[in-house]
């Protein structure tokens, strides 16, 4: 049977690296494509982001495949206006999609191509296990013409199932990233980490990091880490920082899985599930809608690939064909192909075709 994917191609470049996506994943198995209208995209055609009826066909899919949201058209800072972004938290929440991993993985090929000096980067091979539907994104607002907050708040259950989800993924380490010498929310982050590690997962070791001293490590000694557990914010502006250990952002991808949604690995692995009663998982580069090169033909569509990859993978529990979009994009990289954010020259339509040709 076809698997079915809705596919959010969104703003800026989101269309020009979505189209290539869906041929490369057509050379690789039989899927059913459903294609509609998200972000800034919808709010032209209904006035906001995500629509109920998006969101009800995102939930009896196989996998939803997004590419990226928002531009200057619809950035506003009044608070009554409907934003692209809202749609891509409401997907988030709406799905339950609770885990965002975002695999950093440098390759040998790039090295030269990351600001930081090769031997610093050389091994580095880390996750950021992000928390995606807490915190500070999604806590009460509040805007009066004097003043305005945001509410950051954390339950123990938030922070015990994605402690698990990155424990889950340890070999051997997790370091958790918190702000506990200012932050309530970040000393009960430490304190439930440390229990779940404690009851569970003995047998990996945890360190606690602050922050500001973790955004430094990053790109002192990225070789350090292993597994980032962190919550919603930090997750967000740590994951653009690490991605400079590949070269660009253009490299980065990421899977956000729910509860249901990892039911589709133990399905892979031969436990099964109750068809139809599981939440897909999502899957988009790290970027965004890079607006300043919307149209120029050069996006990077590499992300994209990479995070179609983990779809394949986490989503659609289609191993080798996850691994067959990899070491495409690892031997097209080898071979040379670099794009403008790489300081080549390739554009989108030649770095689509190096991957083909490598798969
Ligand atoms: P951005 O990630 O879109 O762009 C940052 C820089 O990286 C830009 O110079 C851009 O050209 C470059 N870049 C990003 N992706 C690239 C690619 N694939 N190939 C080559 N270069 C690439 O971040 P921004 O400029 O801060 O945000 C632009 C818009 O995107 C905003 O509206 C923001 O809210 C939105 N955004 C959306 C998502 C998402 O949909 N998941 C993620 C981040 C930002
Ligand atoms: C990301 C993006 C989003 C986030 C924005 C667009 C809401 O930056 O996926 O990293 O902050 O989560
Ligand atoms: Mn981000």
């Amino acid at each position: 049977m076809a698997h079915r994917v809705v596919t959010l191609p969104g703003d800026g470049i989101g269309p020009e690296i979505m189209m290539p996506t869906l041929e490369l994943l057509g050379r690789l198995g039989s899927f059913e494509f459903e294609e509609l209208p998200f972000g800034g995209a919808s709010i032209d055609l209904h006035g906001t982001a995500l629509t109920e009826e998006v969101l009800d066909t995102c939930r009896r899919a196989d996998a939803v495949l997004l590419a990226a949201v928002g531009g200057p058209k619809w950035d506003t800072t009044d608070p009554g206006a409907p934003r692209p972004e809202q749609g891509l938290l409401a997907l988030r929440s709406g799905l339950g999609l609770y885990a965002n991993l975002r695999p950093v993985r440098p390759l040998p090929a790039l090295y030269d191509a990351s600001p930081l000096r090769r031997e610093r980067i050389e091994g580095t091979d880390l996750l950021v296990v992000r928390e995606l539907t807490g915190g500070i994104y999604f806590g009460e607002k509040s805007r009066t013409d004097e003043r305005a907050s945001d509410v950051c708040e954390y339950t123990v259950a938030e922070v015990e199932r994605i402690a698990r989800t990155a424990f889950g993924a340890a070999r051997a380490k997790v370091s958790s990233v918190d702000k506990a010498n200012v932050l309530e929310t970040s000393r009960l982050w430490r304190e439930v980490v440390t229990r779940v590690h404690a009851r569970e997962f003995p047998h990996i070791q945890l360190e606690h990091l602050l922050v500001d001293n973790a955004a430094m490590q990053l790109v002192a000694s990225p070789r350090h880490f292993e597994v980032i557990l962190t919550e919603n914010m930090f997750g967000d502006i740590l994951s653009d920082e690490a991605a400079m250990l590949t070269g660009s952002i253009g490299l980065l991808p990421s899977a956000s899985l729910g509860d249901s949604a990892s039911r589709a690995e133990s399905a892979s692995r031969g436990r099964g599930h109750a068809p139809g009663t599981r939440t897909p998982g999502l899957f988009e580069p790290v970027h965004g809608s890079a607006p300043d090169i919307a149209g120029t033909g050069v996006a990077n569509p590499l992300a994209m690939f990479l995070s179609a990859a983990l779809m394949l993978r986490h989503g659609l529990a289609l191993e080798s064909e996850a691994a067959a979009v990899e070491s495409a994009v690892d031997r097209a990289l080898a071979a040379g192909l670099r794009t403008p954010d790489l300081g080549g020259a390739a554009g989108t339509a030649e770095a689509t075709r190096a991957v083909l040709e490598n798969l």
